[in-house]
């Protein structure tokens, strides 16, 4: 009964990224909890306020995929992973390490199918140092005595890198391609905690 069921929601959540193209599902609510106003996307958003959505987000609840949202309007700011590790649920904004409620544009992870496999570089231009991964690591420092990267090559999967150990502070997408420098992937600087793989599922 339960493989039955476990097996109709996947089949279900199957038919609806069919339907609605790759990305997936996602409902954003103005409050913690999943209460307040509340808004739906299947696709991405550029600006929430469009949608009369207030700027203000607290919780978030995603159905399927793996989505960014971002501080500012066009993908701008402060990135936050929204994936489908703790099936998907963010009752409040510290959940997705940000220090502030600020949520103005949205989008859907771009998925790979590919396994798992990023190589990050000591040097910018993939120079230097090279370490290869294929899974997530809790702490960059004590595993491999390493605090900095400052290039990227993800070969399979997407990836999401934290400033802080145990993926807690600013963090940063990463998705399959390469990254030459930090200003690649939208950060002030190289420092880094730890790496984990993005879940879709
Ligand atoms: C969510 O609701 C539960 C139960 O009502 C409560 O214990 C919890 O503190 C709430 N969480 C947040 C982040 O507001
Ligand atoms: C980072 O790499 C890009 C090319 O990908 C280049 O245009 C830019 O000047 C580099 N920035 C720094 C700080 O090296």
């Amino acid at each position: 009964m339960w493989l039955f069921l476990y097996f109709c929601s996947k089949l279900g959540s199957a038919l609806q990224r069919a339907f609605y193209g790759s990305s997936g599902r996602v409902t954003l609510n103005e409050q913690r909890n999943f209460t307040g106003r509340r808004l739906d996307l299947t696709t991405e958003c550029q600006k929430l306020t469009e949608k009369n959505f207030p700027e203000r987000c607290n919780s978030v609840q995603v159905e399927s995929g793996a989505w960014v949202g971002y501080e500012y309007d066009n993908f701008r700011g402060r990135q936050y992973l929204w994936d489908m590790s703790d099936r998907g649920e963010y009752n409040s904004c510290d959940k997705w390490c940000g220090p502030v409620d600020h949520v103005s544009s949205v989008r859907a992870f771009r998925q790979d199918n590919n396994p798992p496999r990023i190589q990050l570089f000591e040097r910018p231009g993939f120079s230097g140092r090279k370490t290869e991964l294929q899974d997530d690591i809790p702490n960059l420092m004590t595993r491999f005595s390493m605090n900095r990267m400052a290039s990227v090559r993800v070969l399979g999967g997407a990836w999401v890198v934290y400033q802080e150990p145990n993926y807690r502070g600013t963090h940063y997408i990463l998705e399959k391609r390469d990254y030459n420098n930090h200003s690649d992937w939208g950060a002030q600087g190289s420092t880094m905690g730890s790496i984990r793989r993005v879940r879709f599922n």
